[in-house]
């Protein structure tokens, strides 16, 4: 039996921001349970719901010096969904009412949690052969292991792994401050270790110091060793690309299930498919004051509102997009210029625009049965997970050619009939628009390849079933140990020996 820990900040059901929880909820319920036993250990915040919270036993409990105070830590369990889970309590940092602040207060409270982890493991009676670190507020954790925690044999030999969720969020700050939360020494703050850039740097820490680095889909593993996406890291990237590869993300094929979703007026399959969507898509234009009309060409956005996600394209595009034979339906939050963009067209076309500016699970549901298409132009996207969910429900994705986009969503073909949703190449607004108006042009005017389509993508397999046997192979390979080689025999020792 092979021991992986997961570390990260978010994971579903407890807490989620974005895609990172999806992942990190979902991927360990896939490995081969009797080779992997795979746990998951995060931060016990306070914004945790009630009914999960109260399920968490306690274990132990320890302090360690910390800025300068003694800090108390506690260590809880739980089980959910045959998952063991381990939090790490400390209301001092992880009391308030969202799991993220402001950056110098989330450097201080991960590299706290970093530290916090390891120094629970030898307690809680359970040792991974392998730490599976995401994103940069677990960056501290491989370069811990190389210094202060060797001391204890407990810790030899462990691996670790480090996935990019998402390259642009690095955790930096300036050295001094970062150096004294990690109390590392300035061998630590060099060009090839921490410091980037005449700051510290706390992913380029873990991407340094990892033995093995994955990210989200194949094409971003390449894009990130460029200039254009490598978010001031590509060098490094590229000294690495022997121990990175690309491992495409999954969904959880249960909980999205548009046959067995509660949050759907219809549930439906691929064979109902048609007559299913139609009815979703009747309930949520009556919910949202929406023209009830089964047949408009209906597009979905369920996102946070950044320009990661291309919206400065679609702010650009509004007065196309918003024409009377389309509906648009977004539900997010994020930049406030996004979401008065929203807000501003579902006043001015109240019949065909719905701005639904807050985070909801069930709402993110009913857009995804209920839209014909799905739109997420992407300045960069490591995988995406919407556009997953999209063709689960049989929604064609529109997307640019990026990342995990580029690897997941196959371009309609109008003379192969081929596809599964519509894609451009160039990070361009008239780009974006003729592909969103051909998208429509083939939804009114050849419904019976649209329709195929749909069905085709709902047939797609984008479960963990494929990428979670890519993880086994990779820790497989971590876990083994190096060939030794014997230095050959030269024919002088040989002829040496004879004599
Ligand atoms: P990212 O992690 O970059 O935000 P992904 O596509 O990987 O993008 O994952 C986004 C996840 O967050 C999806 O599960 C999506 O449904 C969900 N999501 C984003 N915004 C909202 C919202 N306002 N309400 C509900 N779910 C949302
Ligand atoms: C990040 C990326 C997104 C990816 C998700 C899960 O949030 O932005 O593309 O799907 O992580 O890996």
């Amino acid at each position: 039996m092979k021991n992986v820990l997961f570390v990260a900040s978010e994971c579903v059901p407890f807490i989620k921001t974005g895609g990172l929880a999806d992942v990190v909820g979902s991927l360990p319920k896939y490995f081969n349970k009797e080779e992997y036993d795979v746990r998951v250990m995060l931060p016990k915040y306070l914004c945790i719901k009630d009914t999960l919270r109260s399920r968490m036993n306690y274990i132990t409990h320890f302090y360690i010096d910390y800025n300068w105070r003694n800090q108390y830590i506690g260590v809880l369990e739980m089980e959910y969904d045959g998952i063991k889970f381990y939090f790490i309590d400390s209301e001092f940092y992880y009391g308030g009412p969202w799991p993220y602040s402001n950056m110098y207060e989330d450097i201080e409270k991960f590299i706290f949690f970093d530290k916090a982890c390891l120094s629970a493991l030898p307690l809680i009676g359970w040792r991974p052969d392998i730490i599976h670190c995401h994103d940069w507020q677990t960056g501290l954790i491989p370069v811990f292991l190389n210094d202060s925690f060797q001391g204890n044999p407990f810790f030899h030999n462990i691996k670790t792994v480090f996935t990019i969720h998402n390259l642009k969020f690095q955790g930096v700050w300036d050295i001094k401050t970062i150096r004294e939360f990690a109390n590392l020494s300035d061998y630590y703050f060099t060009s090839d270790k921490l410091e980037a850039y005449n700051a510290a740097n706390m992913l380029k820490g873990g991407l340094v110091y990892t033995d093995r680095i994955t990210t989200v889909s194949e094409t971003y593993a390449e894009e990130i060793k460029t200039e254009f996406y490598g978010e001031g890291l590509d060098g490094l990237l590229r000294a690495r690309d022997n121990q990175l590869i690309g491992i495409v993300n999954g969904i959880d094929y249960n909980f999205y299930d548009p046959a067995r979703d509660e949050a759907l007026i219809v549930p439906y399959n691929a064979d109902s498919m048609l007559e299913g969507k139609r009815a979703n898509k009747i309930a949520l234009q009556h919910e949202l004051g929406l023209e009830e009309n089964p047949d408009t060409f209906m597009i979905g956005i369920v996102s946070r509102l950044t320009d990661q996600k291309g919206f400065d394209l679609v702010n650009y595009m509004m007065e196309n997009i918003c024409q009377p034979d389309t509906q648009l339906v977004v539900l997010g939050t994020g930049e406030y210029r996004y979401e008065q963009l929203f807000r501003y067209y579902a006043g001015r076309f109240p019949n065909r625009v719905s701005a639904q500016i807050y985070y909801s699970e069930p709402m993110s549901h009913k857009i995804y049965a209920a839209c014909d298409a799905f739109l997420m132009p992407s300045l960069f996207e490591p995988c995406g997970l919407s556009q997953l969910m999209s063709l689960r429900y049989g929604t064609l994705p529109i997307v640019r050619e990026t990342g995990g986009l580029r690897d997941t969503v196959k371009p309609y073909n109008e003379y192969t009939g081929e596809g599964t949703g519509f894609s451009f190449a160039n990070y361009n607004a008239h780009e974006m628009m003729n592909t969103i108006s051909y998208a429509k042009r083939t939804y009114y005017h050849n419904r019976m390849a649209w329709d195929t389509m749909a069905k085709r993508a709902m047939e797609q397999d984008f479960s963990w079933d494929t990428s979670a046997r890519k993880y086994e192979a990779l820790y497989e390979d971590v876990l083994t140990p190096p060939p030794v080689i014997e230095p050959e025999e030269t024919e002088n020792a040989k002829s040496n020996t004879e004599e």
